[in-house]
């Protein structure tokens, strides 16, 4: 796991060495304990602002090397725009902003968490140390050399001032929990498949029982008793065996149902005999990044202690051409008895979710399930990498989901299921078909993992967009987001907490 920074709370003070970084408004304005702290500094900050043009709007920054008056290498003066007008995200967003500016030679940096009109609360401080955490992150174990004038950048020491550090503290703890979780998600998803497949990751997911989470791994074996011939018929091309883990954790009120995660796992998707073209299909070692997000929120939840009884549930497998492959043709029956013809191999997701959402759903009767799976390319053509799609047969479920994307950032676009799209995968020798055509490639898909959820109310979360090749934001520099693992913490903390 990458390292990241270690992150303390300390009443506000001037730091006698390192980096320091502050944050003022519009009109340049510092809070109070920043400037006490700054002393005369306060006055080059003025004039600097004035010689560099620097107006104090959100996200840009004035940094000012060796700062006469001040014992600190460096004085980094953040602009956070209208302080009034800030929400959770903004904080959070704040703090990978100022993790940006500190330079990777730094060995320690002070972050003083006062906005020019008060003292950050202990939710707002505790929301810029997951900022800072989140853009700490870098995935580089697999690098052995660095360019020679790279300083080796070791964990940076951070200290966060604030005014009430006990408060702080405690609220971190949860949010230490979650970016905790965002963190091991993403580590999953930058994993080389030849690193990561099925048992590999099922052994990982271990982890989480000395948090006390119940972990149960399903082998091939095991699967072929159940009938899981979808999800089986997937994996059965490669040299790789599938598995599927279900994880409980009990933090709610004993035989109370549980809510439901399920993740699409495809450690290695070619494509199979329907394989995909060479270009970027490195990326689709990224192909669990459902199944990764699952674990990194059971994770969370579990570090918190979230009073919440939850299951998380993920189909591994490798999609790979081979002798022993599946055919376009072929029909499989699944563990709920319904069959699906396979049109094209590479619409494997779908095949995989069918059998885990059938088996959650029948063995531990959830109050919803919510999958979330790198499912198709086509989300990304109608919704580009901003918002995930989603699916949803209750639109109360569909609701929370979309206000808890838009407190995290991790924004959700609802995307039609209807009869008519249902009928497009129809089949003429099995109940349906796993591909519908080229039209609304993504609400087939949709419409496929539906027939499997029987009454339960169910949300779907195509994540191809949100999940890889991430775009560059102030909280994520590495190509995988971990997104979802935030947003579905956010869902539980909300409505479910008893
Ligand atoms: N894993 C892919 C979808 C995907 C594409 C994820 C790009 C991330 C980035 C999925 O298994 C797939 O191949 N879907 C096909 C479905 C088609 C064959 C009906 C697709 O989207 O092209
Ligand atoms: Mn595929
Ligand atoms: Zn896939």
């Amino acid at each position: 796991m990458a390292e990241g920074p270690t992150i303390a709370f300390v009443p506000f003070a001037t730091p006698s060495s390192g980096v320091l970084v502050v944050f003022c408004d519009e009109g340049l304005k510092l809070g109070s304990n920043t400037r006490r702290l700054l002393g005369p500094a306060a006055d080059l900050v003025a004039r600097a602002a004035r010689a560099d043009r620097f107006k104090g709007k959100s996200g840009t920054s004035l940094d000012l090397v060796a700062p006469a008056d001040l014992p600190v290498s460096r004085l980094i003066v953040v602009g956070c725009g209208k302080p009034s007008e800030m929400k959770p995200k903004d904080f959070l967003k704040l703090g990978g902003v100022a993790m940006g500016k500190i330079p990777s030679s730094a060995e320690s940096a002070t972050i003083v968490a006062e906005l020019p009109n008060r003292a950050m609360s202990p939710e707002q401080a505790s929301d810029l140390a997951q900022g800072v955490r989140l853009r700490a992150y870098a995935f580089d174990r697999y690098k052995t050399k660095r360019k020679e004038d790279d300083e080796k950048p070791g964990a940076v020491k951070i200290e966060i001032g604030v005014s009430n550090a006990a408060g702080v503290r405690a609220a971190w703890r949860g949010k230490e929990a979650v970016a905790d979780g965002v963190v091991l998600a993403r580590d999953l998803i930058n994993e080389p498949a030849n690193v990561l497949f099925p048992a590999e990751f099922a052994r990982r997911t271990g982890a989480l029982k000395r948090l006390g989470v119940a972990v149960e791994v399903l082998d091939v074996r095991a699967m072929t008793k159940l009938g899981m011939n979808a999800l089986l018929g997937v994996g059965q091309g490669s040299a790789h065996d599938s598995r599927v883990v279900v994880m409980r954790w009990e933090g709610g009120k004993r035989g109370t149902p549980p809510v439901a995660f399920i993740g699409k796992g495809v450690c290695f998707d070619t494509g199979g005999i329907s394989i995909k073209p060479a270009a970027n299909m490195e990326d689709m070692k990224g192909d669990m990044a459902g199944a990764a997000c699952v674990v990194g929120l059971m994770q969370a939840l579990a570090t918190r202690k979230a009073k919440i009884n939850a299951i998380g549930a993920i189909g591994l497998v490798e999609n790979m051409p081979d002798g022993k492959a599946q055919r376009p043709g072929d029909i499989v029956k699944t563990m709920s008895g319904q069959t699906i013809e396979i049109i094209n191999t590479d619409a494997e997701g779908r095949l995989v979710l069918a059998d885990v959402l059938h088996y959650v759903n029948t063995k531990y009767k959830p109050k919803f399930m919510i999958d979330l799976a790198t499912l198709t390319g086509a989300i990304i053509v109608s919704l580009g990498q901003e918002y995930a799609g989603l699916f949803a047969n209750d639109d109360r479920l569909a609701e929370r989901l979309s206000k808890a994307g838009e407190e995290t950032g991790e924004r959700v676009w609802r995307m039609p299921l209807g009869p008519e799209y249902d009928k497009m995968i129809d089949s003429k020798f099995a109940d349906m078909k796993n591909t519908g055509g080229r039209w609304g490639g993504s609400i087939t898909a949709a419409q496929v993992l539906q027939r499997f959820v029987g009454k339960t109310p169910w949300a779907h979360l195509d994540i191809a967009g949100t999940a890889l090749s991430s775009p560059q934001t102030e909280i994520n520099k590495s190509w995988s987001s971990g997104w979802g693992v935030r947003l579905l913490d956010q869902l539980v903390r909300d409505h479910y907490e008893r």
